[in-house]
């Protein structure tokens, strides 16, 4: 009998502490449960068998979001425009981080600030407590005034990284925005100031019309498109930033399926994130990760990290019929 495939991956390789997870799967900030922070989800919802869930950003003070409604959906996608609400980090720390301590999945908290310094004062409150396991920085929400400035700038993006780089001794990762021309350009900002590993992608400007009255129906009018809409944006941008960064890739945008998570590792990401599709199957992450194993079996994969970049490596062809596009075509859904 041949040895289980390693599922094991390690987000932060050049850390001292290094980030390895038990697979590569996680749950994308915002989406975690009603609140973010994973309320109402029913106990056959496994998240602690993920490799790590993301928590809904935490800022500086206390936000009470943005006016009703936020959200609207149409086929294949959602609009959202919450606007960051959420109780303060020192009431998330307070209430949340000792529920974290005591869970075998690691917990990512997500931090905003509005400059660069706070970005570092957000990082050194978190320091030393138990519970959290990394930090990811939303510099890309695009939801409150001047939430996409640090992810459409590439120097902003590196001030806000080094500054919770000096802050914290734990893997950061930094999510960053498709709303800009050279996502690169940002991502390669954020390695330089020293990010152990970037995030792409947040969701996408968009909005939508009320078809009666023929008005926006955010108050705002515009907010943040997600799910199997912007999927094929996510893939494109992972596969570009693999073939220009050296740091690993955590690859999120429209996953509603096993698949899904597979292309978007062949395009680059060492990980995923699985966020809009979990509000319709909460047990969708789970079962992803449930469908690794088999999948590295079929494909003969020692480990699941034999198929990040997979599709910068093999070109489908004719003569060629086990190649991993094919492979991709064959798995379960
Ligand atoms: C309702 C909602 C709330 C979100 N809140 C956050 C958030 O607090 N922080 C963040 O970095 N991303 C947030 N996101 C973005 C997701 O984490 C993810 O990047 C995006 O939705 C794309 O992935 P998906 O298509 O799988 O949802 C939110 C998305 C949704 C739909």
């Amino acid at each position: 009998m041949t040895a289980s495939p390693t599922l094991a991956v390690q987000l932060a390789p050049h850390h001292s502490k290094g980030l390895l997870l038990r697979n590569p799967v996680l749950w994308a900030a915002g989406t975690f449960g009603l609140d973010g922070y994973g309320a109402g989800l029913s106990s056959n919802v496994d998240f602690q068998a993920l490799g790590a869930v993301v928590a809904k950003t935490t800022t500086l003070k206390p936000r009470k979001g943005n006016p009703l409604p936020r959200v609207a959906q149409g086929q294949g996608w959602l609009l959202n425009s919450i606007g960051l609400q959420n109780p303060g980090i020192e009431a998330v720390l307070k209430e949340k981080a000792p529920i974290w301590a005591a869970w075998q999945v690691p917990v990512i908290l997500s931090l905003a600030g509005e400059s660069p310094e706070e970005f570092g004062q957000l990082a050194q409150v978190a320091e030393g407590t138990p519970g959290v396991a990394a930090l990811e920085l939303n510099l890309s929400c695009p939801n409150v005034a001047g939430g996409l400035d640090f992810g459409q700038v590439p120097s902003l993006a590196a001030q806000a990284a080094a500054r919770v780089k000096a802050s914290t001794s734990l893997p950061v990762l930094v999510k960053l925005t498709p709303n800009v021309t050279d996502i690169v350009a940002v991502a390669r900002a954020a390695e330089g100031a020293g990010a152990d590993a970037v995030t792409l992608i947040n969701t996408v400007v968009g909005m939508a019309l009320d078809p009666e009255r023929l008005q926006p129906v955010l108050p705002g009018a515009t907010g943040g498109i997600s799910g199997p809409a912007i999927r094929a944006i996510a893939l494109a941008m992972v596969f570009k930033a693999y073939r220009e960064l050296s740091l690993p890739i955590v690859g999120v945008g429209g996953i509603s399926c096993l698949q899904d998570a597979l292309e978007l590792m062949a395009a680059g990401a060492t990980a995923v994130q699985i966020g809009t599709a979990t509000f319709a199957d909460p047990t969708l992450p789970q079962r992803v990760v449930a469908g690794l194993g088999p999948f590295c079996a079929r494909r003969r994969l020692a480990s699941i990290g034999g198929l990040t970049g997979a599709a910068h490596r093999e070109r489908p062809s004719s003569t060629s019929p086990s190649t991993s596009a094919e492979a991709l075509k064959t798995s379960k859904r």
